[in-house]
């Protein structure tokens, strides 16, 4: 029997799966529509972007390197090594790290690299993931012939998969992890001690370990530790060893800058050479124009600044506006309220129906585990992506109809009780 490992992913597209909650339901209130479904930041990218690209112009003309340029991947390490706190020669910019055209297709990539082959009668091998998560993982998962294996992350959990819970024959298989800190959709962020755990199993069962930090730059406390930081205190060698590590980052979430394409990778030297390998068979090196303004960003932190306090501004005004339905509703990290609202799929056609804003319904970024139970149902996840005076003004517009959501959920589950 053959099957159709495409077909079997678009069932599980999340924004498909929107697109047909909402396609019957008429966008109302007489309010203008907005999405908050797509964690897509929607501040003016920083001015130098399009002066840099406007002067790197000539360069158009050049098919670019898989691996970029060398100030590029000398911004790259000395911005880890400042962020991240790492001895001066543990990441080599020749070896060590490589652009991206975003880091999606990167994250697709390292399962084609990553995943056997296996022989016929064999069992597949498995890549662990957190449930919910981004969609990319499975995808790629799915498009490397892996089996894919789901770690629940909830409220239970402080939404850390716990990595003692995995079956020692799982991880006997295991090919690839995905980790992701600050969380998509949740804003966890893992403490460095997790991140060591991660990397020491990986390494114990030999396998890699993709940690996907693009949310690294967005949070309201102390900046989120890095998978690099890990193999540093694992060390080992001298410099500390990368083996077995590769780190996702991107411009799109930390600089505005999603339409760029732009982020890098960097961890053991082999893994990114079999990554700029996969390029020159399947994928696209960044252009040099945009890597010479990827370049200047990795080098500037005012702009991040900047976007990191509007992020702060919109989370206060989400606790000002939901407070009294949800409590505490601050993420750590990233820029996404993950709202349980007893019922995703309700609550998305109730704001899209009343206020006209599309949010994802959670569940749509999950699977159902062992016992039926998808982790994501109960939740909506709202991208806090706009301006702070026009989110405060959406926030306003949501609190009341999830107010009735909750309020009918409730009631709901109180009549099932008495049943
Ligand atoms: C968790 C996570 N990883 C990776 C990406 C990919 O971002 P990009 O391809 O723009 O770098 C996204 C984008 O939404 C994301 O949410």
């Amino acid at each position: 029997m053959t099957t159709d490992r495409l077909e079997s992913l678009m069932r599980f597209h999340p924004f498909t799966r929107l697109n047909k909650l909402l396609e019957s339901v008429q966008a109302g209130g007489g309010n203008t529509p907005l999405a908050l479904s797509v964690g897509e930041p929607q501040f003016a990218p920083p001015a130098m972007v399009a002066r840099l690209i406007h002067e790197q112009a000539p360069l158009w003309g050049k098919y670019p390197l898989p691996t970029g340029t060398e100030p590029f991947r000398q911004a790259v390490a000395g911005w880890l090594t400042r962020r991240f706190r790492l001895p001066d020669d543990m990441v080599d910019p020749a070896r060590h790290v490589m652009p991206v055209t975003g880091t999606r297709e990167a994250l697709f990539h390292i399962a084609l690299s990553a995943v056997p082959e296996v022989g016929p009668g064999e069992e597949k091998p498995v890549v662990l993931m957190p449930n919910p998560f981004y969609h990319v993982y499975a995808g790629a998962a799915a498009a490397a012939g892996a089996e894919p294996y789901f770690l629940n992350a909830t409220g239970e959990n402080s939404f850390l998969p716990e990595i003692a819970a995995i079956p020692e024959a799982i991880l006997k298989r295991t090919a690839l992890a995905y980790i992701c800190s600050p969380s998509n959709p949740q804003g966890a962020v893992a403490p460095l001690s997790y991140l060591c755990d991660w990397l020491a199993l990986a390494r114990r069962h030999n396998f890699v370990l993709a940690s996907d930090e693009c949310y690294s730059e967005i949070y309201r406390g102390t900046p989120p530790h890095g998978a690099l930081e890990a193999a540093r205190d694992l060390g080992g060698q001298n410099p500390a060893s990368l083996d077995n590590l590769i780190i996702f980052h991107s411009l799109s979430k930390r600089s505005s800058g999603a339409g760029m394409r732009s982020g890098f990778v960097a961890g053991e030297a082999r893994l990114i050479q079999r990554q700029a390998q996969l390029i020159n068979f399947g994928g696209v090196a960044t252009p040099y124009p945009i890597l010479a303004a990827a370049t200047e960003l990795w080098q500037d932190e005012e702009h991040v600044q900047g976007y990191r306090a509007k992020y702060i501004e919109n989370f206060n005004a989400a606790q000002d506006a939901l407070e009294d339905i949800f409590g505490e509703v601050r993420a750590e990290g990233g820029f996404f309220l993950w709202l349980d609202v007893g019922d995703g799929e309700a609550a998305a056609q109730a704001l899209w129906q009343h206020a006209a804003i599309r949010v994802l319904p959670g569940g749509y970024m999950a699977r159902p585990d062992a016992n039926g139970m998808n982790p994501g149902q109960r939740y909506i996840r709202v991208a806090l992506v706009l301006e702070p005076a026009e989110m405060s003004a959406a926030l306003k517009r949501m609190a009341p109809v999830l107010e009735r959501v909750v309020d009918q959920q409730r009631k709901a589950q109180e009549r099932a009780k008495m049943v």
